[in-house]
């Protein structure tokens, strides 16, 4: 017999919509957003600008793209970018800042360590008719690769102060930005602070079906339009996908803590099994990568093995793999995928 619903770890961005999503897009007031005349779009753009403490915000398509239009809105041709090397932009953006933006990255290892003002400020560039110029640094919150880990503000605080001290601007890839936030048990703004433009995504643990924003200064989000409109990501009547955005930010942020506590119960399990190795101090919010290298089994068997008894994973380079917890997965699910796992690690044991 198939297998007739499959328990999917593999990211918060397979959320479905909720039914209050997909009511408030059936009846969603439109207009053509290129001449910013979609009201919806309007109003999520304002609403994300409030919750982030910016004056103005622009709706995207995606993460990568309010990224990018970021990266393109802050810099010039030649200039040169830092970021941690374990960032979404550095790894996971296909050379975009490059390809689209003629722009170098630095990557600096542990950028968002308490300890990193040093690497930092050593990968700043001083003014040379041989160097180019370094103009941005981008961070992100919290920290995919990283276990979905939390860089404190205060952190992110002495980064910023950094910055502006050498004339350099700061982008949060705050994909999951509101994550950081429930975990910290502060309002959004308050990360978003350190940041002289943050985006975050309607798409992932929030449960939109489509969208990203991207916020800051009204001269920068000008920019910033032109920029998405460049990169064809202009959209017409896309108060549609705004009107789940705004039910989004209303109804799926406190439940987030929902999340993490699942996150935590299956790290906790992962962590009983022998030969499963992770570090529960950084599952901090959804997201949990753990290696499996002592069970034996390679990340093709362990994940295939899961997978011929209903759970989804995600390998994650080495022998990491990685599970996030979000809104359709529930703690019953939780239960059975860990009961899935140490059966799959247990007949290649034995
Ligand atoms: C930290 C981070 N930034 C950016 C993105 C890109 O978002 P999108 O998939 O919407 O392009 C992701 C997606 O997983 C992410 O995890």
């Amino acid at each position: 017999m198939g297998i007739e619903r499959f328990i999917d770890l593999r990211s918060d961005t397979v959320t479905v919509p909720t039914p209050q999503m997909r009511e408030a897009m059936a009846t969603a007031a439109v207009g053509d957003d290129v001449y910013g005349e979609d009201p919806t779009v309007n109003e999520l753009e304002a609403r994300s600008a409030e919750l982030m403490g910016k004056e103005a915000g622009l709706f995207l398509p995606s993460g990568t793209m309010a990224n990018q239009v970021a990266i393109l809105a802050h810099t010039d041709r030649g200039d040169e970018v830092i970021v941690d090397s374990e960032s979404h932009i550095f790894y996971y953006e296909l050379a975009a800042p490059a390809v689209a933006g003629g722009v170098q990255l630095h990557p600096v290892p542990a950028l968002h360590s308490p300890t990193a003002l040093d690497r930092l400020t050593a990968a700043i560039r001083p003014q040379s008719l041989l160097f180019p110029r370094t103009k941005l640094i981008c961070l992100e919150n919290t920290h995919n690769r990283l276990g979905g880990t939390v860089t404190p503000p205060t952190v992110m605080e002495a980064i910023y102060t950094t910055a502006h001290d050498h004339g350099l601007v700061v982008h949060l890839d705050g994909a999951r930005i509101f994550n950081a936030a429930v975990y910290l048990g502060l309002p959004a703004r308050e990360i978003a602070r350190w940041s002289d433009s943050v985006m975050f995504c309607l798409s992932k643990g929030l449960a939109a079906p489509v969208g990203s924003v991207l916020t800051g200064s009204r001269s920068f989000i000008d920019r910033a339009r032109k920029y998405r409109k460049l990169l064809g990501g202009g959209m017409r009547q896309a108060g549609i996908l705004a009107a789940a955005g705004l039910v989004a930010l209303e109804t799926m942020i406190d439940r987030l803590s929902e999340d993490h506590a699942n996150a935590k119960h299956l790290a906790e399990g992962l962590a009983k099994i022998a030969g499963i190795k992770l570090d529960l101090n950084t599952v901090q919010t959804n997201i949990v990568i753990c290696d499996i290298e002592k069970t034996g089994l390679n990340p093709d068997e362990f994940i295939s093995g899961l997978k011929a008894n209903g759970v989804l994973a995600n390998s994650f380079g080495g022998n990491l793999i990685r599970f996030i917890a979000h809104k359709d997965v529930k703690r019953a699910d939780i239960e059975q995928a860990l009961e899935v796992i140490r059966s799959v690690v247990a007949r290649k044991t034995r």
